[in-house]
């Protein structure tokens, strides 16, 4: 993993695999796997074809995404520029840091997304006005 300034930054993060022909196993350990001690863990799933989740940014949460099955995108926005990830593998996670706007599409059947927190559900942590995130952002 990058050291703390990177952090600043969404990154790939490419989790640990125990190959086995009994079959494969992956971890996620807070403050070695990802960059900050984990709080919370929810997941999404059952999502219908063409749905779209997310449209909000956090004000200081940070989170890692995981496609535990299938696959999906996860889009962020810096205000400025889009970045599109495509997770497909149960070994490799996105790390989304704090005010990046966040969606999430493209869920391919059975898609199931892990999603590890460094804090609880706070309504207030949310901006989920697109305008309001650039503006919080970037001051203007
Ligand atoms: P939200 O974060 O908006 O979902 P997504 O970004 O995937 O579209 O959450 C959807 C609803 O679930 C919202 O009403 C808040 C609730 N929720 C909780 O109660 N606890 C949680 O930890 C999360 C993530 C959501």
């Amino acid at each position: 993993m990058s050291n703390s300034d990177s952090m600043a930054i969404p990154e790939i993060i490419k989790l640990p695999r125990i190959l086995d022909d009994r079959g494969n196993l992956s971890i996620i350990e807070e403050l070695i796997h990802v960059p900050f001690k984990i709080k919370r863990t929810y997941w999404i799933y059952d999502v219908p074809g063409g749905e779209r989740r997310g449209g909000h940014a956090y004000k200081k949460h940070r989170e890692f995404i995981v496609a535990l099955s299938g696959s999906f995108d996860v889009i962020l926005h810096d205000g400025k520029k889009e970045f599109r990830f495509n997770l497909n593998r149960s070994y490799y996670g996105l790390y989304v840091p704090p005010m990046f706007w966040r969606e999430m599409d493209n869920f391919s059947t059975n898609a199931l997304a892990l999603v590890v927190a460094d804090d609880s559900y706070d309504e207030d942590e949310y901006i989920r006005d697109f305008e309001e995130f650039t503006q919080k952002r970037y001051g203007e």
